[in-house]
């Protein structure tokens, strides 16, 4: 009996650390930032609060039903299901379009960990040692200015994603998953406690919480949804795949508060580490994309015991970007493994060798190809957003519309344990606000 208990808890456990994984990564400590201080701060943040409760709490746990439900890969698993609640076949375009996202999302994702593997090198090195604000910029200029250096820092870190995949030891990682995140939540509190004698914390904190509604767009609006999909990992099928591991007596609604708290926390304590940096160096919010790389290395450079810290930040950032972007090629391996007659092996080299590719269209965006705007964006920008702000949201929105429309009403009541009011509650949530809302944020930011 108590041999079961344990079974049973060590695989509730592994399926917590597995998506837990995959959802903290980059898209906390390097997207959140930069989102946040490219959008203007409070509004953004409080709208992504919002989306983070209303609508990405549903459609993670509705992704969780249709892959517990399914027991397959997304694609199968949704065919499975609408076959059996009388739907089209068409509903497997959900899971289609997940691969396609994961697909281009891991290209760019691999050059920004190709950033945090050469920031890890160089804290190492003690490159950022008593350096100021400007110099600091300068070494991250210099790496953007070098198509040669990324290439190779992309390339290495693929291929260590590729070298965890082909191996099929991704269900190794969640020990040090276990460890490695609690790690990453004590340094990010180091920072924002450094943050505080910067004498800017209360400027930041104001930044990050004191909304100016007057500022907020469409498109910031858009943009913060979009970020609540990707932090999550959601709409793509990667939640839908670890749905399919999960026992009959896992808790949905608690797990995907427990995840989401925690990917909420890291994002936050990121910012509140990275603003009082911006502000008390007199650098730009708005940086873009290299503001991790530009405000961090400098309070490495002129803290006491800096070197050692940075050096564990940028490894420990490397290691939670692995595990979100091996959760990205595993999907795209799986698709060109039972699509073609490749082996796991040669599908993952196949599939690595195309994000990879397309990963080197995404780098020169920062050099040789920064004047190639596609709609106004470059490459990078294109990838990131179009991901993040239409196929995302679209993929998610087809899942929780499914779950909380074509499933049966008293089943999916039962499978989360909800009360007679608390149906109500999701089901409202479910069927209108979640659905809505996405609707309504695009409706928005295209005719604003
Ligand atoms: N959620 C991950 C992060 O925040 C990124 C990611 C997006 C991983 C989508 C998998 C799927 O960094
Ligand atoms: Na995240």
């Amino acid at each position: 009996m108590s041999k079961l208990v344990h079974a049973q808890w060590s695989s509730k456990m592994t399926f917590v650390l597995a998506a837990a994984g995959s959802a903290v990564g980059l898209g906390n400590i390097w997207r959140f930032s930069y989102m946040v201080g490219e959008s203007g701060g409070a509004a953004f943040v409080l709208v992504y609060l919002a989306c983070v409760a209303v609508i990405g709490l549903p459609i993670l746990v509705a992704e969780w039903m249709i892959g517990r439900r399914g027991q397959n890969n997304p694609v199968n698993a949704m065919l499975k299901l609408a076959s059996s609640s009388g739907q089209t076949r068409a509903w497997a375009l959900v899971g289609v379009s997940g691969v396609l996202a994961a697909f281009l999302i891991l290209s760019f994702y691999s050059v920004i960990g190709g950033w945090s593997l050469y920031y890890t090198l160089n804290s190492v090195t003690g490159t950022f040692t008593g350096q100021d604000a400007d110099s600091v910029g300068a070494i991250f200029g210099g790496l953007l200015g070098s198509p040669g250096v990324l290439l190779l820092w992309h390339t290495a870190f693929m291929a260590l994603v590729i070298w965890i995949v082909a191996r099929g030891v991704t269900k190794g990682l969640e020990g040090a998953v276990r460890t490695l995140m609690p790690a990453l939540v004590v340094l990010m509190i180091v920072l924002v406690g450094y943050g505080m004698t910067t004498g800017h914390f209360g400027e930041a904190l104001a930044f990050m919480f004191r909304p100016d509604w007057g500022a907020l767009s469409g498109d910031i609006v858009l943009a913060a949804m979009g970020q609540a999909f990707f932090t999550l990992s959601l709409g793509m099928g990667i939640m839908m795949a670890y749905g399919s591991y999960l026992g009959e007596d896992v808790n949905l609604l608690g797990t995907a508060r427990t995840v989401i708290i925690l990917d909420t926390v890291i994002a936050l304590l990121a910012g509140l580490a990275i603003f009082p940096i911006v502000f008390a160096n007199g650098l730009s919010a708005g940086e873009g994309p290299g503001l991790i790389f530009v405000t961090l290395p400098l309070a490495f450079g002129n803290m006491t015991g800096g070197m050692i810290l940075g050096l564990m930040f940028f490894l420990l950032l490397t290691f939670a970007a692995l595990t979100s972007a091996i959760s990205l090629l595993e999907p795209v391996v799986e698709f060109v493994e039972e699509r073609s007659p490749l082996t796991r092996v040669m599908a993952t080299l196949a599939g690595g060798a195309a994000v990879w590719a397309l990963g080197i269209a995404a780098l020169m965006s920062f050099n040789v190809w920064d004047e190639f705007l596609i709609f106004g964006l470059n490459v990078f920008d294109l990838l990131d957003t179009f991901t993040s702000t239409i196929l995302l949201p679209l993929t998610g929105l087809g899942a929780i519309v499914f779950v909380a429309w074509c499933l049966d009403r008293k089943s999916v009541a039962a499978e989360l344990n909800l009360s007679a009011g608390s149906e109500t509650l999701w089901f409202v949530v479910a069927r209108y606000i979640a659905p809505l809302g996405v609707i309504l944020v695009f409706v928005n930011s295209l005719l604003g």
